[in-house]
C-alpha cells in the first residue's frame, strides 16, 4: 500500500503561525513520521500556494512584485518548517513551469470534456486602475452587519459570506474609485454535474470525520452550482485559450494540482521522473488531504470533481480537516498581526515544545484556544515533571550505580509483568490512534506510559533497593530501561528532537514503530541532558506582551447590547451536567437563556442573581433547547464564576 499525504499549500505571502501548524501541518508530519517508522512506502508532499489575490495584494501593499513576494516567503516558510521539525519529502511551488504546465492540461483536457464552458458575466472594473477587480480586490460595508471594511468575498468581522454586488458603497481597494458593473467573460466549471457522483462519492466515506461530513454534506444538500475558474489578473497560470488573453487561472483551480506537481517534481530530483505516477493513478493509494476547516469545500467537493473529470487519477481517501485554533481567547489574523508567528516562536524556544502543546490542545473536533500561560504549565508540569524527568531520573541511575550499563533482570513479578505488558501493547493502540486521525488522544496515551513509568520508579524505590536487595533494583531499572527505549520510538512523530536525544542516549537505534524498542539491547547508556528545561514566568509574561491584541472602537464595541438581568427561575437541562436554563428579566421582556455554569452554580444558586447578558446575540439551540441571549461569566481554568452587578440593581439596564 502507498500512502500520499499533503498538507494545504500556504500562500507564500507572509510567515506561518500557530493556527496553521495546528490545523495542517503539526497533525500530518506526526502521521507520515508514524507512518515511516511503521516502515511504509509513504510521501509526504506540500509547497508554496504562489497564485491568487493573496499573493498579488500583498506585493501592492509591501510595493513589492509578486515575484519578490513569492521568493521572499518560498525561503522563509521553507525554513522555518524545516527548522520546526516538518519532514515534506518535497517542498514545491506552484510558480514552477512543472507546475504551470500541469495546470493548463488539467484545464485543457477538461475543457475538451465540455466540462469547462465560457459564459458572460458582470464584474465590477475600476476605470481609475483600467482593470477588473477580482472579488477580494473590493471592498465597501457588510449587507449584514455594516461595518466597513468587508471584502467582495467575505466580511472578517461578522464571518458572512458574500458577493461583490452585494457589498454596499464598494470601493476599489487599490485607488478608493467606486467600481463599475462591465461585462467580461469567464470560463465556469460545470461542478453542478458532479453533484450525483460526489454525493455517492462521500456516501462511501462514513469514517471521515463527522466535522466534514457535516459540512460537505449541507453544500451537497443546498445543490452544487458550476464556478468560475477564471480571473482578470496578470500573476497566475495564464488561461490556455487564445480567447482569453489576460486571464489566469482562478488559484483554487491551480494550488490543488500543486499536490501532483510536487510529486513530480520530487520523482525527477530522485532521477526517476515516472515515479509519481505510482502514487497518483494507483487507485489503492491513500491519499490523505491535511488541511484547515476553511478548504474543506475545496477538497472535498470541487478538487474530487476535477479529479473525476480528469480521470485517471486517485481520489482522496481522507480528509482529516482540523478545526481553528484561537489565541488568548481571539482569531488569528494576518492582517491585524495578531498572531505567534513560527520564526519568532523559534528565535527563543525549541520546536517539540510547541508540537507538544499543539497536539495537547488540537482542534480536532472544536475549536481550541492557545495560551501562552497552557504552553508554560504543559511544558514544565507534563514535559519537564514528567517525560523528562522519568527519562533523566533512569538514566542518571544506571550511569551512576551501574557504571552506565544496564542491569540484566532475572525474574519478573506482577507489576513488572504488567507494565512490560502495556509496553507491547503500546504501538498497536497508540498507531491505531493516529490512524484515525485521533492524535490528541495518542499523545494522551504516550504521556500515560511515562506516568505510569515515575509510578513505577516510585514505587519500586530503586535508591532503597540498591542496598538492600540488589536484584529487585536491577529489575526495576532494568524495566524502566525498556520503558525510556519504548518512549524513544512511541514519542518521535509527536516530540522527534526529543525522541532522539533519547536515541543518543541509549546509544543504539531502538527500530520501527511495532517492535516499540522491546527487543533491541540497550547495553550501556551515553551522556545524559536535560530534556526540558523550566520556562519561567517572566519569559512567559514578554511574550504574552508581545501579542498585538486586537482593538475595537467604541461603534464596533456599542453594537453588542449588554444588559443587567434578573434570573426569575432557573433548572437543569436534562442530560447535561453542566447546562442551566434561565428565564431572566431584562427591563419589560423575559428571554430563556442557557449558560454552562451548571458545575459551579446550583439552579437555586442563580436564583435571584443580577447578572449581565449579550442581549443582542443570535438566538442558537444548545442541545436542542433555545438560548436566545448569553450571560457573562470569568472563565478561571475550569471554572466560571458569575458576572453581578455591584449591589442591586434594576434589570434592563444598559451596561456600557
Ligand atoms: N493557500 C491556501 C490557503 O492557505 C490553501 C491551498 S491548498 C491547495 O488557504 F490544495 F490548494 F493547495
Ligand atoms: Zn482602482
Amino acid at each position: 500500500m502507498k500512502i500520499l499525504v499533503t498538507s494545504a499549500l500556504p500562500y507564500a505571502n507572509g510567515e506561518i503561525h500557530l493556527g496553521h501548524l495546528a490545523g495542517a501541518y503539526l497533525p500530518a508530519d506526526i502521521y507520515v513520521r508514524y507512518q515511516r517508522l511503521k516502515r511504509r512506502d509513504v510521501i509526504y508532499m506540500c509547497g508554496t500556494d504562489e497564485h491568487g489575490v493573496p499573493v498579488t495584494i500583498s506585493a501592492e501593499k509591501k510595493n513589492k512584485t509578486p515575484r519578490e513576494i513569492v521568493d521572499q516567503y518560498y525561503k522563509s516558510i521553507g525554513e522555518s518548517f524545516k527548522v520546526f521539525g516538518m519532514t515534506f519529502d518535497n517542498f514545491s511551488r506552484t510558480s514552477l513551469p512543472v507546475h504551470h504546465r500541469l495546470a493548463q492540461d488539467f484545464f485543457s483536457k477538461i475543457y475538451e470534456k465540455e466540462l469547462i464552458y465560457p459564459r458572460e458575466v458582470e464584474q465590477f472594473y475600476c476605470v481609475r486602475c483600467k482593470r477588473f477587480l477580482p472579488d477580494r480586490y473590493i471592498i465597501g460595508k457588510c449587507p449584514k452587519c455594516g461595518s466597513d471594511g468587508a471584502r467582495g468575498d467575505q466580511c472578517e468581522v461578522c464571518g458572512h459570506w458574500l458577493e461583490p454586488f452585494e457589498l454596499v458603497e464598494p470601493r476599489c481597494l487599490v485607488c478608493g474609485e467606486p467600481p463599475k458593473k462591465t461585462r467580461t467573460k469567464h470560463w465556469y466549471f460545470r461542478l453542478s454535474q458532479f453533484q450525483d457522483r460526489l454525493g455517492k462519492w462521500i456516501e462511501s466515506k462514513k469514517g471521515w470525520k463527522d466535522t466534514v461530513l457535516t459540512f460537505v454534506q449541507g453544500w451537497l444538500r443546498e445543490g452544487l452550482e458550476d464556478r468560475p475558474i477564471t480571473r482578470d489578473l496578470s500573476w497566475g497560470v495564464p488561461v490556455p485559450l487564445a480567447e482569453a488573453k489576460g486571464k489566469v487561472l482562478y488559484v483554487w483551480f491551480d494550488a490543488p494540482i500543486g499536490y501532483i506537481s510536487a510529486t513530480i517534481e520530487w520523482a525527477e530530483k530522485q532521477g526517476k521522473p515516472d515515479l509519481w505516477k505510482e502514487y497518483w493513478f494507483d487507485k489503492e493509494t491513500r491519499l490523505v488531504h491535511f488541511i484547515g476547516k476553511d478548504n474543506i469545500v475545496f477538497h472535498a467537493l470541487i478538487w474530487p470533481a476535477m479529479l473525476m473529470a480528469y480521470g485517471d487519477y486517485v481520489l482522496p481517501t481522507d480528509i482529516p480537516a482540523n478545526q481553528f485554533l484561537n489565541l488568548e481567547g481571539g482569531k488569528f489574523s494576518t492582517s491585524k498581526d495578531y498572531a505567534i508567528w513560527l520564526p519568532d516562536y523559534l528565535k527563543e524556544f525549541n520546536p517539540d515544545p510547541l508540537r507538544y502543546a499543539l497536539t495537547r490542545n488540537a482542534p480536532e473536533a472544536r475549536d481550541t484556544d492557545f495560551t501562552w500561560r497552557d504552553f508554560q504549565a504543559w511544558h514544565n508540569n507534563e514535559l519537564a515533571d514528567i517525560l523528562g524527568n522519568f527519562v533523566n531520573r533512569t538514566v542518571a541511575f544506571v550511569k551512576r550505580y551501574y557504571d552506565s550499563s544496564i542491569p540484566e533482570a532475572s525474574s519478573f513479578g506482577d507489576r513488572d509483568n504488567q507494565i512490560l505488558a502495556m509496553l507491547r501493547d503500546a504501538p498497536g493502540t497508540i498507531g491505531a490512534r493516529i490512524e484515525n486521525f485521533e492524535f490528541k488522544t495518542a499523545l494522551q496515551e504516550v504521556m500515560r506510559i511515562a506516568q505510569d513509568a515515575n509510578r513505577y520508579f516510585d514505587h519500586g524505590e530503586p535508591w532503597v533497593t540498591r542496598k538492600n536487595d540488589p536484584a529487585a533494583c536491577a529489575r526495576t531499572i532494568h524495566v524502566c530501561m525498556k520503558i525510556v527505549t519504548a518512549l524513544s520510538v512511541l514519542a518521535d512523530p509527536f516530540l522527534p528532537f526529543t525522541a532522539q536525544k533519547i536515541r543518543d542516549m541509549l546509544r543504539v537505534d531502538p527500530g520501527g514503530w511495532d517492535d516499540g524498542g522491546q527487543s533491541v539491547q540497550v547495553k550501556i547508556v551515553g551522556d545524559t541532558s536535560i530534556l526540558f528545561e523550566k520556562i519561567g514566568d517572566d519569559i512567559i509574561k514578554a511574550q504574552v506582551g508581545k501579542l498585538h491584541k486586537e482593538t475595537i472602537d467604541l461603534d464596533y464595541f456599542t453594537r453588542v447590547s449588554l444588559k443587567t438581568a434578573k434570573v426569575l427561575s432557573a433548572e437543569r437541562v436534562k442530560g447535561s451536567k453542566n447546562l442551566i436554563k434561565c428565564q431572566v428579566q431584562i427591563g419589560d421582556a423575559v428571554k430563556q437563556i442557557v449558560a454552562g455554569v451548571g458545575k459551579d452554580y446550583t439552579p437555586e444558586q442563580m436564583l435571584n442573581k443580577t447578572i449581565v447578558v449579550v442581549e443582542n446575540l443570535e438566538p442558537a439551540k444548545i442541545r436542542g433547547v433555545l438560548s436566545d441571549g448569553m450571560l457573562l461569566a470569568a472563565v478561571d481554568g475550569e471554572r466560571v464564576i458569575l458576572v453581578t452587578t455591584d449591589g442591586a440593581a434594576a434589570s434592563g439596564l444598559p451596561v456600557k
